[in-house]
C-alpha cells in the first residue's frame, strides 16, 4: 500500500523536531512507548501560564516513518491551542490526515498519548508551583 503524500512529506520534512528545556516550569514532557513495536516518542509543549494557549511544540521520536510523520503533524496541531483543545485531538484524526494503513493506527495512538502526557505533566508541574506558593 503506498503512503500517502502528506504522511511522505512530514515524514521527509518533519516539523518541530528539536528539545525545550524541560526544566521550565512552563514547559510539559510526554514520553510515551509503543508496546507493539518499541518504538519511543518524546513531546513536549510550551504553554503560556496566562492564557493556556500552547505556544511551542517540539518532539523527538525513535521510531517508524509514521510515528515521526504522527509526531510532526501533531506538533503542527497542538500549537496556538488551549491545552482542552489539545487534550481533544484524537488519535483518529491523525490517521484520517495521513491516510495510515491499519497496520499503522498504533503510530497515531503513540502520539496522541504523547500529548495527553505532555499535557499531564505540565499541569502537575503547575499544581506543584501552586502548593508551593
Ligand atoms: Fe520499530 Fe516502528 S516498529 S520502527
Ligand atoms: Fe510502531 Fe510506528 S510506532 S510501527
Amino acid at each position: 500500500m503506498p503512503y500517502s503524500k502528506k504522511l511522505l512529506d512530514h515524514y521527509e520534512h518533519p516539523r518541530n523536531v528539536g528539545t525545550l528545556d524541560a526544566e521550565r516550569k512552563d514547559v510539559g514532557t510526554g514520553m510515551v512507548g509503543a508496546p507493539a513495536c518499541g518504538d519511543v516518542m518524546r513531546l513536549q509543549i510550551q504553554v503560556n501560564d496566562k492564557t493556556g494557549v500552547i505556544e511551542d511544540a517540539k518532539f523527538k521520536t525513535y521510531g517508524c516513518g509514521s510515528a515521526i510523520a504522527s509526531s510532526s503533524l501533531v506538533t503542527e496541531w497542538v500549537k496556538g491551542k488551549t491545552l482542552s483543545e489539545a487534550e481533544a485531538l484524537k488519535n483518529s484524526q491523525i490517521a484520517e490526515e495521513l491516510a495510515l494503513p491499519p497496520v499503522k493506527i498504533h503510530c497515531s495512538i503513540l502520539a496522541e498519548d504523547a500529548v495527553k502526557a505532555a499535557i499531564a505533566d505540565y499541569r502537575s508541574k503547575q499544581s506543584s508551583k501552586n502548593a508551593k506558593a
